[in-house]
């Protein structure tokens, strides 16, 4: 039996500004079964990144609620978000985010630490391996290229083993052949270690592999097709 891991049950977003009050997510209710590769398409402005915020707990809904797991993070106080966020997300980002005063090793680490402070070097050195990036644990990240960056962000995303891994356009920076590599890297995490991914994307090529497709428009789900 397969085991939902994510569910959003009516879940909306407004942003209020001033008078201005944007409706980003309207009645999403999405289930996502745990460790599938799960990608998220649709045009800009449509709630992408919204939905991946909420969903990793950086933001908080408006209307409905999210399970993850056995957790109910709609219902959690901030402290409990916060552990939430460490203990459970991982995150990737466009830009890959990493910190430029800190080497590649160190960028994994210092992720590594918030769930395994004993053996977080160990962790993360292992880590880098996997993406192969193995000789260049000591390369700080304006000495990398930009799918190599990504492949520490990737080790730092996992290295916490987190129960999901959101990656917002993770190659949306990359040329095709880099992003390609990248998303077979991420594929083979998921598919190995049981990971549910959710990656939000323009790039087809990678929907063809997901085995799920949500497709937004103007803050609402149009279509799910699960590929199983
Ligand atoms: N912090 C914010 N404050 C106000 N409006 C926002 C904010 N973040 C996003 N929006 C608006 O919400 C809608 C959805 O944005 P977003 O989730 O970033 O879409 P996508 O990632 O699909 O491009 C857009 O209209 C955007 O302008
Ligand atoms: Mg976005």
């Amino acid at each position: 039996m397969s085991e939902v891991l994510i569910k959003t049950d009516f879940l909306g977003k407004d942003y209020v500004t001033g008078e201005v009050t944007v409706n980003a997510l309207k009645e999403v209710n999405l289930s996502v079964e745990k460790g599938k590769f799960v990608v998220i398409i649709g045009p800009s402005g449509c709630g992408k990144t919204t939905l991946l915020n909420l969903i990793g707990g950086i933001d908080r809904p408006s209307e409905g609620s999210i399970t993850v797991g056995a957790k109910v993070i709609t219902n959690m106080s901030e402290k409990e978000l916060t552990g939430f966020r460490k203990e459970d997300i991982g995150f990737i980002f466009q830009f890959y985010n990493l910190i430029p005063a800190l080497n590649a090793l160190e960028n994994v680490e210092l992720s590594a630490r918030l769930k395994f402070p004993k053996d977080a070097y160990e962790r993360s050195l292992e880590m880098l391996k996997r993406v192969g990036l193995e000789e260049k644990i000591n390369k700080y990240p304006s000495q990398l290229s930009g799918g190599e960056q990504q492949r520490v962000a990737i080790a730092r995303a996992l290295a916490k083993e987190p129960k999901v891994v959101l990656a917002d356009e993770p190659t949306g920076n990359l040329d095709s052949k880099t992003g390609k590599a990248i998303i077979n890297l991420m594929l083979d995490i998921c598919r190995n270690q049981k990971t549910t991914f959710l990656i939000v994307t323009h790039d087809v090529s990678i929907s063809e592999l997901a085995d799920q497709i949500v497709h937004l428009q103007d803050g609402q789900v149009i279509k799910t097709s699960a590929i199983f």
